[in-house]
């Protein structure tokens, strides 16, 4: 009997990882800024740059800090009204919120992608940035959403939280717009339980964003990049002490040599699944567009046909039985990647109804890249045989619990 594939669990650590480790814990040398140079965060931060091909990086405690730098960067006024799509994780809103400026909340399709008439109309003179949430890895139209923020003259943040990896026209995620932000908390590509990256080729944001960060004195020399800018801020800015620590970078740094693999392996694995998904009437996998090329570590898809809640639940407890897990964004009552539940934004969230239809009916299904062939196709014969009980065809196949 076949057992359904655990897809919670993370990849080991690479080995690597173990000496450097080893040597923090024997010089309790944890602290970013105690090494004179050439700390475990600093050589990291050079590292992912390159990696990415962005001027700088600066290592955090979390994506959601470095979304939150990233707008303190900006040097935005008080309450400035920042756009997001309506399809993201709770941690976006509140980054915007905690940088005390408004969420704007646009629309988002069946496609998971940015509904681009909603985007345009609500692009008008009263917004001070974008904030691009490429929610679950998916990349809306970055050509259009560019040069409309070029043209209005408004700074665009990208929330790259799950698209480490993904390329646009063959450009790495998170260096379209003027920063980019990513996430190594445990369900992300790069697992160090814990933190977070920002990206930019600004001079001027990744001084102020540095500072902010928690360089306090004179630490900020102990960042090889734009010397001559930091004396001009020094004591100008609020220390919000958001500091990557070493033991994280010493998680993160092995990893990055597996960023590669595991961007094949993920995308490989996504579309095995969605090509069976997609060859039934009652489950649908919306295409990626064009010039995006996919890391995915999870998969989304449609019910389609199932009219009722009722249905789509009947499907969740029919595919659970099978022992693979689905989340309906909108189904569960506290759900944080559904908008109505951010109750925290002032004036409560608007009514998005494109937004909203799309989160009833779409489903969520984890994908770690370390899943081998045979895992995929129980995850796919439940997803299948679930849609097709509920649809009123018979299954055909014996599961293991
Ligand atoms: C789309 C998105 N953005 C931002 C975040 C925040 O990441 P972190 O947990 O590193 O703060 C998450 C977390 O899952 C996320 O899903």
């Amino acid at each position: 009997m076949t057992l359904a594939p655990n897809v919670y669990d993370a990849e080991p650590i690479p080995d690597a990882a173990r000496d450097e480790i080893e040597r923090l814990l024997q010089s309790g040398d944890l602290f970013r800024y105690t090494a004179p140079e050439n700390a475990p965060v600093a050589l990291l931060e050079r590292e992912f740059a390159a990696l990415m091909g962005a001027r700088f990086a600066l290592c955090v405690s979390s994506c959601s800090a470095a979304l939150f730098l990233s707008l303190k960067s900006l040097d935005l006024p008080r309450g400035a009204r920042v756009l997001i799509p309506a399809f993201t994780f709770a941690a976006v809103p509140s980054a915007v919120v905690h940088a005390d400026c408004q969420p704007v909340l646009v629309e988002v399709g069946e496609n998971f992608r940015i509904d681009m008439a909603d985007f345009e109309a609500k692009l008008d003179d009263s917004i001070g940035a974008i904030l691009i949430s490429h929610m679950r890895g998916h990349t809306s139209d970055m050509d259009a959403i560019m040069t409309l923020a070029e043209t209005r003259g408004v700074p665009v943040i990208e929330d790259a939280a799950h698209s480490l990896g993904t390329t646009w026209h063959g450009r790495n995620i998170g260096t379209l717009g003027k920063v980019g932000c990513f996430s190594f908390q445990s369900y992300k590509l790069v697992n160090a339980g814990e933190g977070g990256v920002m990206i930019t080729d600004d001079p001027d944001i990744i001084a102020r964003a540095i500072i902010m960060s928690g360089a306090y004195e004179h630490n900020w020399k102990k960042h090889p990049v734009v010397q001559d800018r930091f004396g001009h801020w020094q004591n100008k800015l609020p220390l919000y002490n958001m500091r990557m620590q070493n033991l994280s970078a010493a998680v993160i740094r092995p990893q990055l040599p597996e960023v590669a693999r595991r961007v094949r392996d993920g995308r490989s694995n996504h579309d095995h699944v969605a090509g069976r998904l997609n060859a039934t009437p009652w489950l649908h996998v919306p295409d990626a567009l064009p010039p995006e090329k996919r890391a995915p570590d999870s998969i989304q898809f449609n019910l389609i046909g199932f009219d009722s809640d009722d249905m789509a639940r009947a499907f969740q407890a029919a595919a659970k039985a099978r022992g693979v897990s689905v989340q309906v964004f909108g189904l569960s009552s506290d759900n944080a990647r559904a908008f109505w539940n951010w109750q925290f934004i002032e004036g409560g969230a608007p009514d998005l109804p494109r937004t909203r239809a799309m989160l009833m009916r779409a489903c969520d299904v984890r994908l770690p890249a370390r899943l081998t062939r045979a895992d995929l196709d129980y995850i796919a014969d439940a997803l299948i045989d679930a849609a097709e009980m509920v649809m009123g065809e018979t299954p055909a196949r014996a599961f293991g619990t």
